[in-house]
């Protein structure tokens, strides 16, 4: 029997780092929701006791180093299930682009192995066993959208947000979030307002949010790559009311009310930059 999970990509309205933690990590505030960018994960059940995992992209290693394969073994030891899995990953989304793709494949292969092994086990517990894969893992476990605080692990789910249309462009460059976090000044940070931040959202204020959204991961990542910041200039330019980077980049994000607004964005962008999209923000969970 085989399963299709949906893997979407989420974008962050808003990155705060509050400080380094003794264990290596920062302590961080995310708004973090999901958009109609997805990849798409089959789960096929194997009587041997073995993983076996490939994705339809070079960049994604085929082993133990991809985050869907260290899913499945952290789910299989955690509850003794001695069946074996095939995992083939349509990627849709960008790899390293701060869209939490490797992420969002680990979180379907714990959805989709906890209903094809029937092990109902509740989401709130593939959460925990997710943050032992990726900080970002809980956050995709539910696929709403949230505030997620601690390392990133800890998640207050939130109404989805009042803005429909996104422009996402990605650089031709791909980031590393330990080296983004490990350059990170944790002096005179631009802080975004995230208290605002989730107002607007309770609102469904669309102006408001865009007044917000801000990370401060910005700054490491434009001083690596001046790049991401030309591109966030000239998604402002072009007419986005909200623009910032996701997650620790480089892929930036446009916020429009409409989508004929972004479709106007993208075209404007498509010459400057390899990888653009225009996506719908979904915010709620549409993870089957
Ligand atoms: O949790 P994950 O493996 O995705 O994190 C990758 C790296 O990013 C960590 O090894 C750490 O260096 C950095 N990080 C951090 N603080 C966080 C999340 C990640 O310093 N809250």
């Amino acid at each position: 029997m085989v399963f299709f999970e949906n893997a979407p990509a989420k974008i962050t309205l808003s990155v705060d780092v509050l400080g380094k933690r003794v264990d290596g990590y920062h302590d961080v505030e995310m708004v973090m929701t999901t958009v109609d960018l997805a990849d798409r994960v089959a789960l096929t059940s194997l009587e041997v006791d073995y993983i076996d995992v490939s994705a339809d992209n070079q960049y994604v290693p085929n082993d133990e180093r991809n985050l869907a394969y260290k899913a499945a073994l952290a789910l299989k030891n955690k509850y003794h299930i001695t069946r074996g899995v095939r995992i083939d990953i349509e990627k849709n989304i960008p790899v390293s682009a701060g869209l939490g793709g490797g992420s969002s494949d680990a979180a379907a292969v714990l959805r989709g192995l906890n209903k094809l092994w029937d092990l109902d086990i509740p989401l709130s517990e593939l959460a925990d066993l997710g943050a032992s894969i990726g900080s970002d893992v809980p956050f995709c476990v539910y696929g709403s959208t949230a505030l997620a605080s601690g390392r990133g692990e800890i998640i207050e789910e939130l109404s989805p947000p009042p803005v429909t249309w996104a422009i996402l462009a990605k650089p031709n460059i791909g980031v590393s979030t330990r080296v983004i976090f490990n350059q990170l000044t944790l002096e005179n940070l631009p802080h975004p307002n995230t208290k605002r931040i989730l107002e607007a959202i309770n609102q469904q204020d669309f102006y408001k949010l865009c007044d917000h959204v801000g990370n401060v991961l910005e700054t490491v990542t434009t001083s690596l790559y001046p790049n991401v910041q030309r591109i966030k200039e000239k998604m402002v330019q072009a007419g986005s009311k909200g623009v910032l980077m996701s997650g620790s980049g480089p892929t930036v994000v446009g916020l429009v009310e409409h989508q004929h607004k972004a479709i106007r964005i993208y075209n404007g962008l498509r010459g400057f930059c390899d990888e653009v999209y225009v996506v719908r923000i979904i915010g709620y969970s549409t993870t089957c």
